[in-house]
């Protein structure tokens, strides 16, 4: 793995719900392996941010995704172009189906080849805690456990880019390290990971470097070892590290 690879990029995106825009010109590069932090108040525009790059809210701007520039195509062209996207509190999930199930819905590999089974697989690994309960419904899962069935259901495409939506949603402190530890495994494999937070303990056991999005706009960025320091953070809050 070439980790200077630039896998995501995005350019002068905006993201709007009709003629109200709440996110405006974001800029930013992953490249192979990195996890990046995106902080923020309620309302601050994290998950439209998401949902304009992953082609599920509307916006305008410039989207390249392992060299493929995916900007103009619907959100189920950007996932075969190895962007994966799993929404605010397990959105991606059928409740009524099972694990099992539900990890067959989804196309494997961005190519469409590829095992299934070897990715189920992989998804075990990460999370063996779903080994045990494959046929139960996923309406009788914890959310800890939803959580990692969703991740897991976004992993079968095999993407390159992994963005998550603050998956510390109702998640017990346990499951929050179960969820950290994965996402910087899915990390050392290469997978570039954009991960919407609020919770920054959390945040920083994940990333190697944050940005705070703020009324829809960046107003600051830092390392992961910033995110202790309540200065630097305030300050990119204010918009006084932009
Ligand atoms: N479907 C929608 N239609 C119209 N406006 C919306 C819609 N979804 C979100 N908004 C507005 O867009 C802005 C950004 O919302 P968004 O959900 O992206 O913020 P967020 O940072 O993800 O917040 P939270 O931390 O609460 O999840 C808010 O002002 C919100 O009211
Ligand atoms: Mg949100």
């Amino acid at each position: 793995m070439n980790r200077r690879v630039t896998t995501l990029d995005v350019e002068a995106l905006s993201a709007q719900y009709g003629r109200i825009r709440v996110v405006r010109d974001f800029s930013e590069q992953l490249v192979a392996g990195e996890v990046l932090a995106v902080l923020g108040p309620n309302g601050a525009g994290k998950s439209s941010l998401l949902g304009a790059i992953a082609g599920v809210v509307a916006g305008s701007g410039r989207v390249t995704v392992n060299g493929c520039e995916v900007g103009d195509l619907p959100a189920y062209r950007r996932v075969r172009a190895g962007l994966a996207l799993v929404p605010e509190v397990r959105g991606n999930l059928f409740p009524t189906l099972t694990i099992r199930q539900n990890l067959s819905v989804p196309r494997v590999g961005a190519d469409g080849s590829g095992s299934r089974e070897e990715r189920i697989d992989l998804v075990l690994t990460l999370f063996p805690r779903l080994n045990q309960m494959l046929d139960r419904t996923c309406s009788a899962l914890s959310g800890g456990e939803q959580q990692m069935v969703a991740i897991g259901m976004a992993l079968m495409a095999d993407p390159v880019a992994l963005m998550l939506d603050e998956p510390s949603q109702g998640l017990a402190p346990a499951v929050l390290l179960d969820v950290s530890a994965a996402v910087r495994r899915l990390a050392e494999t290469g997978l570039s990971i954009m991960v919407t937070e609020q919770n920054h303990a959390f945040a920083a056991d994940m990333a190697d470097r944050y940005l705070v999005l703020n009324g829809g706009a960046t107003t600051g960025r830092g390392t992961a070892a910033d995110l202790s320091d309540r200065e630097a953070l305030a300050a990119a809050y204010l918009g006084e590290g932009a």
